[in-house]
């Protein structure tokens, strides 16, 4: 069942101040829908070491994926300074990568929101054009050892 988009934004709004962000004080929140309608939140965890952070986006995805969840309709992303999402924070290339993964380019959408009424849609294919993903690899030999 195809959720209401606005209650898929209040998710994020009331998972915003979960960010762990000692460091940027940027907080992102992502909202994930599975084609079942299942819902994961995730939010970025930075770390003191700085590379290990990972984005809202991918924590959403790696929760869904280790609950036994690998078909997805969209994902919502909010967030921004301060918690404050009002400028629509777009997910960086390496969380483009991991929807690339899991997701049909064609069809799945990434919901970039500043609030429940503003908010603008796009498909993966549109933000990672020509992505790489696992068809590329399909019918490839691996290599002997
Ligand atoms: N961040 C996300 O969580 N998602 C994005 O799409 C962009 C960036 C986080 C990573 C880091 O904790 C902070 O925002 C500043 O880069």
């Amino acid at each position: 069942m195809e959720r209401d988009i606005k209650e898929l934004i209040k998710l994020g709004l009331d998972a915003l101040p979960l960010a762990y962000t000692p460091y940027s004080n940027f907080k992102v929140a992502a909202v994930l829908e599975t084609l079942d309608g299942r819902v994961y939140t995730g939010v970025n965890i930075e770390n003191a070491a700085y590379t290990p952070t990972n984005c809202a986006e991918r924590t959403a995805f790696f929760k869904a994926i280790s609950e036994g969840d690998r078909r997805f309709r969209r994902i919502v992303v909010l967030g921004g300074k301060g918690g404050i999402p009002e400028e629509g924070t777009a997910p960086c290339g390496v969380c483009r990568q991991v929807m690339m993964e899991f997701c049909d380019p064609k069809t799945f959408e990434v919901i970039i929101a500043k609030s429940e009424e503003e908010y603008r849609t796009m498909t993966l294919e549109q933000l990672l054009p020509e992505g790489f993903g696992p068809d590329n690899l399909k019918e490839v030999p691996h290599e002997d050892i």
